[in-house]
């Protein structure tokens, strides 16, 4: 080979070998084969060759452009290679490790309570229903065997709407969310298996009521449902719920127009300590009862055919006995140094096993 093509050879060689990135690797390929590259240049200059030495400078070149080619070619590809490389060890992420910036919101006690409350049904095979916030009188009370005349209505200190064009009937705000259970049936057939977590209104404002608060309802209607499934479904709930197995649990006699017979649990506690679970004493945390068999006709299913329990409690005051919290308006006031206190890291979702 001609001295001046070993020449370029070794110089395109010792630059390929320097170049680290793809922009150096790229100036050496530009610099040899492109347009006005060097070894373009010396094919360029072939015609002014004598033409008994043309050919076989032309053959020499030519292998010369092949042979570089296929070098420049490959050092494309290990530099490539060795990019990737780098990139996968600056990039290595270590998932055991908390975020570099940790997040800054928290979840609202209520949410959490909801979520929580979520999780256990969700593990007895419980779906999330849900109802509008405005409601009809009949799917708020008509429908749940309230009469019109019944003192529930005016007891819940229900919000009426004005009446829209579309009917003549004024609406309410909902004051509970057992209307979800008629929208269920209505809308399901059975076996059906559902909690409503939701908002509720009653015009009510002190230290224990607020005019929007929430509730969450649940229905189950299948074949041969019976007191005892009620009971061992809700005590399991408040054991799961509270983290304590042995939970003590009274069913107690009581009234609804939606149930029958009704209850209310209670659970044990300690009047004089707060604390959960032990102490002498009771406290009312649920209504319950078995599906009225009118509130069935009104859904159109037959009592002697399905029967069912539901059951309805306040969120808020779940949350606020299991976690201390003292002031129901307290969850309302947007207060930050409140919910740094009470609020949940959205890292830690609720589980089943939390305190067990
Ligand atoms: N809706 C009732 C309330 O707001 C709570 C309730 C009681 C719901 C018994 C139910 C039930 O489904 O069976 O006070």
């Amino acid at each position: 080979m001609a001295n001046d093509l070993e020449t370029l050879k070794d110089e395109t060689l010792a630059a390929l070998k320097e170049a680290r990135t793809h922009s150096e690797w790229d100036a050496v390929r530009v610099g040899t084969l492109g347009r006005s590259g060097k070894l373009t240049g010396l094919l360029r200059q072939l015609g002014s060759f004598p033409h008994e030495e043309r050919k076989e400078r032309g053959q020499a070149l030519n292998r010369l452009r092949d042979e570089l080619t296929g070098l420049i070619e490959q050092r494309g590809k290990e530099i490539e290679e060795l990019a990737l490389q780098q990139r996968l060890a600056e990039e290595t992420v270590d998932v055991t490790q908390p975020p570099a910036t940790a997040p800054i919101g928290l979840i609202h006690p209520v949410s959490r309570t909801i979520e929580e409350i979520t999780t256990i049904f969700g593990a007895m095979d419980f779906h999330v229903a849900e109802g509008p916030d405005i409601e009809s009188q009949w799917h708020n009370f008509s429908a749940l065997n309230t009469p019109e005349h019944h003192p529930a209505r005016t007891e819940q200190d229900t919000f009426y709407l004005p009446a829209t064009g579309e009917s003549e009937e004024m609406r309410v705000l909902r004051t509970q969310t057992s209307g979800v259970q008629i929208r269920t049936m209505l809308g399901e057939k059975p076996p059906i298996r559902i909690i409503a977590p939701g908002r509720t209104y009653r015009a009510d404002h002190d230290a224990t009521h607020s005019p929007m608060f929430h509730q969450c309802e649940g229905l189950v209607i299948e074949k041969g449902i019976t007191l005892g499934h009620l009971k061992g479904c809700l005590t399991e709930f408040l054991r799961a719920f509270f983290n304590q197995p042995d939970l003590p649990v009274r069913f107690r006699a009581s009234y609804f127009p939606f149930t029958e017979p009704s209850m209310e649990i209670d659970i044990g506690w300690s009047r004089e300590t707060g604390v959960i679970g032990g102490g002498a004493d009771w406290l009312e945390v649920l209504g319950a009862g078995m599906v009225h068999a009118r509130v069935l006709s009104n859904c159109g299913l037959d009592p002697a055919e399905w029967q069912g329990f539901a059951f309805g409690m306040g969120i808020e005051r779940l949350a606020m006995l299991k976690n201390g919290i003292t002031d129901l308006r307290s969850f309302y006031e947007s207060d930050l140094r409140w919910l740094r206190h009470y609020g949940f890291s959205s890292l830690s979702p609720a589980t089943l096993t939390e305190g067990f």
